[in-house]
């Protein structure tokens, strides 16, 4: 696998979904490097400020990738996340999930309106966010889930301890608001209008991000002046009666070495 090929093509998906997308180069850059560190990230604004079609452009650029998406309420069950009972085999008495198309196989994940996770599928997702497993209805071996990274999205802040579960396991959090510049507001109205030209389309292969992600990024030596800027910033403290939490807990500080290195890997030549 050729790491400085996929690092290639994934500054030109970046430069791509930033001519797209007005204002949004600095959220495009960072939901890239997220998945390439295999993390997770929360994309947090208004309605109407393109966080969906972002999350899906960028998720549709990982060629030969199986794509999961889902708008999340109160009452969304675990078995329509991560598999639907398969009614044939019920007729014959077997007990069986139908995985194909759901969280369970998906190696990419847009997981909209996040903090609305039903209770009843709240354990299940935050051990597919975190361990990346998912424990079948019928009991028995835990099954591992391929995925890489989830883009989330909402239109608030968690407010509950359960939904605060969830948000640590969010590494990366961007905010979005309405467009700031009247200029690209006018050129995005112009936009609507005029007639669609279709714009470059770079793709990075499943395999070639999967490598990235595994052996390539995990290669790139962090310098003990960024691991110092990390450690000055202090341990986690107590900050727990704030909603959500402000303190990053022991997992964030964990993990945040990762896009570091990302961050490293996708801008080396
Ligand atoms: N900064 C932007 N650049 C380009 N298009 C934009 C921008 N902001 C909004 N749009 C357009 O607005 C439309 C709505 O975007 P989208 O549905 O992704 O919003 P959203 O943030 O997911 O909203 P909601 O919170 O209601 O789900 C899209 O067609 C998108 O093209
Ligand atoms: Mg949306």
């Amino acid at each position: 696998m050729d790491a400085q090929d996929t690092a290639k093509r994934l500054r030109a998906i970046s430069d791509e979904l930033s001519d797209r997308f007005y204002e949004r180069a600095d959220v495009v850059r960072t939901l890239v490097v997220t998945l390439l560190a295999g993390q997770h990230s929360l994309v947090l604004g208004p309605p109407g400020t393109a966080k969906s079609e972002l999350a899906r452009e960028l998720a549709g650029r990982v060629e030969g990738a199986s794509y999961w998406e889902i708008l999340l309420s109160k009452f969304t069950a675990p078995t329509r996340m991560f598999g639907p009972v398969d009614v044939a085999a019920l007729a014959r008495g077997e007990y069986r999930q139908v995985y194909e198309g759901r969280a369970t196989t998906a190696h990419v994940a847009f997981i909209d309106e996040i903090f609305k996770c039903s209770t009843a599928a709240l354990n299940e997702t935050l051990g597919f966010l975190n361990e990346r497993i998912y424990h079948p209805e019928s009991g028995g071996e835990p099954i591992r889930c391929p995925l890489i990274g989830a883009i989330t999205a909402s239109n608030e802040l968690p407010s509950g301890e359960d939904t605060a579960a969830i948000y640590d396991r969010l590494l990366v959090r961007i905010e979005v608001g309405y467009l700031a510049d009247p200029s690209n507001f006018a050129a995005l109205v112009r936009s609507a209008v005029s007639r669609p030209v279709a714009p470059a389309r770079t793709t990075v292969e499943l395999a070639a991000l999967q490598h990235a992600v595994t052996e390539a990024v995990p290669a790139v030596d962090v310098p003990e002046g960024i691991v110092d800027a990390v450690c000055s910033c202090g341990p986690p403290c107590a900050a727990r009666n704030s909603s959500p939490p402000t303190a990053a807990g022991g997992r964030r500080w964990a993990c945040s070495r990762r896009p570091r290195i990302s961050t490293a890997a996708e801008r080396s030549p």
